[in-house]
Formats: C-alpha cells, structure tokens, sequence
C-alpha cells in the first residue's frame, strides 16, 4: 500500500453551472483538491478532469482559471480559500501562447518576472539557465518560438508558468498533437514539476485518459448523466487507494489498461 496522508484543502469547486443561452455546458460541477503528503518525498498533486470532446473541459478550465465566470457557482483556493483570480493561477492552454517576437531566453524572462521577485540581472539569468537545463532547453534560448517543435515549445510555456511561482498551473490537452514518445517525455517533466514544491498542484484537463491518469494521483471523470443536460463529475477515481499513483511505468500494467477501458466506457 501506498503511504500518504490527505491533509489542507488546497482548492474547492462549488455547484458550478455554466450555460450558454439556454443550453447547459456544465451543470452542479463539485470537487475538491487536498494536499498530499508523502514521508520522505517532496511531491505536489496532480489532477485530472477526463471527459470526451465537446462536454466541456476548456469552459470548466478558463473557470478554474478565473478566466471566465460560472453562470453560478464557485471556485475557492489556497489555505485562505478566497475566489479565484486571473493571473493567480499559471495556465497553459492548449495551443500554448509564446510572445512570438521574443527569444526563448526572454519569453522566460517574462514568467519569472511575473513572479514579483527582485532579482538582478544575473541572479535572473542563473535561475533561467538552471531552470532551462532541468527542462532540456539549453540549447534554445537564443531561439524564437517558432524555430522550435511543438513539444519543445510545451516545455517553454510549461517552464515559463513554473518560473511565475503560482502554485496552482492547469493544463489544457497537454498530450494532443504530441507524438507518443513526446508524450512519455511530457509526463517525466510534469513529473518534475510536480517534485519542485509539495504545495504544486498540477491540474490536468484531458481526453487522453491513459497519459492522464498515469500521472495522476487523483482523477475526476466529468461525463452527461442520462437525461440531464450540462456536464458534471460522474465519478472519482482515487489512484492513491487504487495503489497506481506515483508509480512509472504504470501504463504497461494490465490491471491498470483496465481501469483505462472502463472508463473510456463511460464517457
Ligand atoms: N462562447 C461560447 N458560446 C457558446 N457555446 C460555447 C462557447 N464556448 C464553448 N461553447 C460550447 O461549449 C461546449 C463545450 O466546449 P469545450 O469546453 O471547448 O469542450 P472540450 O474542451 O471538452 O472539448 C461545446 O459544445 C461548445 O460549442
Ligand atoms: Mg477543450
């Protein structure tokens, strides 16, 4: 068995409805993010919301963002449990956004200054550096967004939040458009990510069930209940009691691709 312990309530999603005219995107949706904690380890958390195309994930994600408001409901985070607010909350969107006139070195540049630290210019280029050797990016820095892949970019926009230090970063299809063996390589850096800070919580919304949830300690399936309009959380799948968080390799377990088709079923 795992050993862990669910501790402060980190971020709490209250009765959210989202409608369009008359038609219902997101109906009653409710969860709640607790801290992990792990002895001898430090790790973050990491989240998923899994539904198919089109029942509403980047609406409930621009939510959680604070970049648009629920038509009622809400989002409550950190200790304090205040409503969330734009720019308190690192986002990565799913065509990952660059300042495309500015080098890598500098697009980082600008995360980091987010961060409201006063750090000369040399302590700024030592983290920069450091940082964008853990991402592999080293090479790139001279570069401009667009001499780079699709999943070298990832990494810089990824790293940029990080540099930010908000602690809460949402991820919009982190794995579409991505090779698999890119995709491998995404979950070892949200990994690392997650490793940086024990407070970190990586939220991960995805139709890609089985990447997500091989990184993720928690997941909410969001799915239409029979009748009812709007999207909502169906169901939790805690991947701590099932044994299967934290653990590499994880996607080559049978018993595992299991859980993968049932809930692949469900959706
Ligand atoms: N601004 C908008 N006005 C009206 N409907 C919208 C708007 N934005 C998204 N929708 C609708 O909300 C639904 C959910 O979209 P979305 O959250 O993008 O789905 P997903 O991310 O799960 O693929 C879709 O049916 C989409 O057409
Ligand atoms: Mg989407």
């Amino acid at each position: 068995m795992l050993d862990y312990k669910k501790e402060k309530l980190l971020l709490k999603a209250s009765n959210i409805n989202l409608k369009y005219d008359t038609r219902q995107i997101l109906r009653d949706v409710n969860f709640e993010i607790f801290n992990v904690t792990r002895p001898d380890v430090i790790q973050g958390q990491v989240i998923s919301l899994i539904g198919r195309s089109g029942i509403g994930k980047t609406q409930l994600f621009k939510i959680l963002s604070g970049l648009i408001q629920p038509t009622s409901g809400t989002v409550l985070i950190g200790e304090e449990q205040r409503p969330v607010v734009a720019g308190e909350v690192g986002v990565i969107p799913q065509n990952y956004i660059l300042f495309k006139h500015r080098t890598i070195y500098n697009n980082l540049k600008i995360g980091l200054a987010n961060s409201g630290r006063k750090l000369s210019e040399n302590e700024a280029k030592d983290i920069i550096e450091d940082h964008a050797k853990q991402f592999d990016l080293q090479d790139h820095l001279k570069k401009f967004p667009a001499q780079l892949s699709g999943g070298q970019r990832q990494r810089v926009s990824i790293l940029q939040q990080v540099l930010t230090g908000n602690k809460f970063i949402l991820l919009d299809e982190p794995f579409s458009g991505l090779d698999p063996i890119v995709k491998d390589k995404v979950d070892e850096l949200l990994m690392k990510v997650s490793h940086l800070n024990e407070e970190n919580t990586l939220i991960i919304v995805s139709h890609d069930i089985i990447n997500t949830l091989a990184l993720s300690d928690t997941a909410f399936i969001l799915a239409q209940e029979p009748g009812k309009e709007g999207a909502t959380i169906t169901e939790v799948v805690d991947l701590m009691a099932m044994g299967y968080a934290w653990r590499p390799g994880i996607k080559a377990d049978h018993t595992f691709l299991d859980l993968v088709l049932n809930i692949k079923s469900k959706l």
